[in-house]
């Protein structure tokens, strides 16, 4: 398979994992999800998970999951190789996979002293990709490995930090980000 075919695939296939983040720093606010509750001297996950801002970030998933596989015939007969569709639990996999990785790592934050928006180098850029694949593959295994072959995980991997940082730098410098991590 041609690296840019890769790429492509690649990318098309994790943007229902990629858009929830960013849905969620919009649609944030309201009443958190751990309801203000501690455990030990930190708060269990922070102001920083609402429970709005995880519905707008899966909602967000799911409705571009949809979009995407209205369009993926039409994209593969454009490009000359075949780009998913998305099955509605390979869709709910992803979008809700990226949530849960970013909900887990807010409470790996608050165990290891992190106050919210303090940065974790790594798992800030990698999260989502380590729940939402796991996830998928157990929600929708054959469509999972149908797609996400070595070659596409790896460039996910690589892929997936620099997008992370590209787009929250601009969501940062538009205002819409406390951090630009
Ligand atoms: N957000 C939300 N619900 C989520 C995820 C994010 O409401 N499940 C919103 C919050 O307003 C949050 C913002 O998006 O402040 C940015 O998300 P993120 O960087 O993940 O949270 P932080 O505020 O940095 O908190 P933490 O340190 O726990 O990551
Ligand atoms: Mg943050």
């Amino acid at each position: 398979m041609a690296v840019l075919e890769t790429v492509v695939i690649a990318f098309w296939a994790m943007l229902p994992a990629y858009v929830p983040n960013n849905a969620a720093v919009l649609g944030g606010g309201g009443r958190p999800i751990d309801g203000g509750r501690t455990l030990g001297d930190a708060r269990l996950l922070g102001d920083g998970k609402t429970w709005r801002g995880t519905a707008a970030g899966i909602t967000a998933g799911l409705v571009l999951a949809g979009v995407l596989t209205f369009f993926a015939d039409d994209v593969s007969s454009v490009l000359g190789f075949a780009v998913p569709a998305f099955e509605p639990l390979a869709a709910l996999g992803l979008a809700a996979g990226a949530m849960l990785g970013d909900i887990l790592a807010s409470f790996l934050k608050r165990r290891t002293g992190r106050q919210r928006g303090a940065m974790f180098p790594g798992l800030d850029q990698l999260d989502f990709v380590v729940v939402s694949l796991p996830l998928t593959a157990l929600l929708a295994t054959q469509w999972f490995f149908t797609w996400f072959t070595w070659d596409v995980i790896l460039v996910v991997v690589v892929l997936t930090p620099i997008l992370h940082v590209t787009t929250n730098m601009i969501a940062y410098k538009l205002g819409l980000k406390n951090e630009p991590w």
